[in-house]
């Protein structure tokens, strides 16, 4: 949802004078380009850290005079938000920048830019300053400060602007942010120092940096004083937050920390990487009663041998153990993963063994996936002997189980209340949320329901979404 639905943050700019220069000579040479104040339409792939830097994005370009649109049609600039997790979401990626050779050329002085992981891949810029001449813009993860810069040097210099530096030393805090949606996003990390031997992550957005623990809860409090209900604490580890920081902090401390705020709403937060995942980390989200009982631990395959491959740090018995133990302390908790499948050298046996483990855990969802090498890292180079078919099927198999089992739990739902934040409507009457577990739940219900709490009781269950009605 893109929609505006909650207030505006206020906008608490901590730039430069020379930046603010910057933004207002934007703002007055793109007045000049368009004619009119311009409007920018984005588009963002990948996982919630793309989403939450699309907002910084957004942010920044409402500095420079910019307003928003869906409609490529009526947008005068594009802006695509790129991932590399897996070779699909380029090969996306790119396929919409072709498609958008008409956009510009129906209108030369448009803007098209590409940003985020996937352009920080030297072959891919590469590819981009040879077979896509018409993009104005190319950044990367660590380059998104640099905007009101870039634009300048673009609109004034008349040249295309590359971008791409290897990694920035300080996190800036302070810079504009443009929120939309009830569901509010709230980076308290960035970078991957895990180094899993199929990810690409690590080396597009460098090493792991910590926020400091004001600077989130100064953000954390400024999202609930803007109406935010939901906040998503998000980092690629945020198990190891804090332990870069001068005065190191535990991630549980921060939980504990955001917990204490006064207001009425509640703290997820992913992703939990199992080899950092603390007793800790799971006493306190026992103890604070805003943090949902759910908790997205990616195990990724269930035979050691597999595991070690992929330089994840754990065992299948050491998850098995952990889940154990956060079961011990919260019965009612809801766990959810991520899993490959066909890691090179992976064979028939070894995928058993995933689904041993999938259905030892009982997960209430699973995002799953097949292997795709990524240039540069280690797997890439590892024999890869299971044909793509084969490996097909195995995924068929594993979505098969992972329907049955899921279908088992959410049965077990019905008949409950949950209290849910309402996100939105699927259709006019229709609204939809999640439990404190995160499983969808739909539910009749008008617009005025909308980032507000509502009890819904469970009426019906689906393999991934539950049916219910407002009990109140
Ligand atoms: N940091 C998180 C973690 O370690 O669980 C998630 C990182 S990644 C953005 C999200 C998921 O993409 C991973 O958990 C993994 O299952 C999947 N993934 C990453 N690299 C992949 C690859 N080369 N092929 C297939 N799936 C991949
Ligand atoms: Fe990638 Fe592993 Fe880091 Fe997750 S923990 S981002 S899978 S390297
Ligand atoms: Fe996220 Fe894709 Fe980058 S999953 S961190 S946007 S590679």
């Amino acid at each position: 949802m893109t929609t505006d639905t909650v207030a505006a943050e206020p906008i608490y700019a901590a730039f430069s004078e020379q930046e603010q220069a910057w933004l207002q000579q934007n703002r007055d040479l793109l007045l000049a380009r368009f004619g009119h104040m311009p409007k920018a339409c984005l588009h963002v792939f990948g996982c919630q850290q793309n989403v939450s830097d699309g907002q910084r994005i957004e942010g920044l370009l409402q500095a420079m005079g910019f307003g928003f649109t869906e409609q490529p049609e009526e947008a005068d600039l594009i802006l695509f938000n790129t991932c590399a997790v897996r070779e699909h979401a380029q090969e996306r990626a790119l396929g919409n920048v072709g498609a958008l050779k008409k956009w510009k050329a129906q209108r030369p002085e448009r803007i098209l830019i590409l940003c985020g992981c996937m352009v920080q891949q030297e072959h891919v810029a590469q590819t981009v300053r040879q077979s896509y001449p018409y993009v104005s813009m190319v950044f990367g993860p660590h380059a998104i400060n640099h905007l009101p810069q870039n634009m300048y040097a673009f609109l004034t210099g008349g040249k295309r602007v590359f971008d791409l530096p290897q990694d920035e030393s300080a996190i800036r805090e302070g810079l504009p942010v443009r929120r939309t949606g009830v569901k509010g996003w709230l980076p308290v990390m960035y970078g991957c120092n895990n180094f899993c031997t199929y990810c690409i992550v690590p080396y597009v957005r460098g090493r792991e940096k910590s926020r400091r623990p004001q600077d989130v809860i100064a953000e954390a409090q400024r999202m609930i004083a803007a109406g935010y209900k939901e906040i998503t604490l998000l980092g690629q580890n945020v198990n190891s937050y804090g332990k870069t920081l001068d005065e190191p902090v535990s991630f549980a401390q921060l939980l504990r920390q955001i917990n204490a705020l006064p207001g009425d709403f509640i703290i997820r937060f992913m992703t939990s990487h199992p080899k950092d995942c603390t007793l800790e980390l799971l006493q306190a989200m026992r103890d604070c009663d805003k943090v949902a009982k759910h908790l997205h631990l990616p195990v990724q395959c269930g035979s050691d041998r597999v595991l070690k491959a992929m330089n994840r740090g754990y065992t299948a018995e050491q998850y098995l153990s952990l889940v154990h133990t956060a079961r011990e302390l919260m019965p009612e908790l809801s766990l959810t993963s991520d899993l490959i499948v066909g890691f090179p050298g992976e064979t028939y046996e070894d995928f058993q063994q995933t689904l041993e483990l999938v259905r030892r855990v009982g997960y209430s969802s699973l995002y799953t996936f097949i292997f795709s090498p990524r240039k540069g890292t280690p797997a890439e180079k590892l024999p890869d002997p299971v044909p793509a078919q084969e490996k097909s099927r195995w995924f068929q198999e594993l979505l098969a189980l992972q329907e049955t089992l899921a279908a088992q739990q959410t049965a077990g739902l019905c008949g409950n209340t949950y209290r849910v934040l309402c996100e939105g409507q699927k259709k006019p009457g229709l609204c939809y949320g999640r439990t404190d577990g995160n499983v969808l739940v739909e539910f009749p219900g008008d617009a005025a329901l909308v980032n507000t709490f509502v009890h819904v009781t469970v009426t019906e269950a689906l393999s991934f979404v539950l049916k219910g009605t407002v009990s109140q």
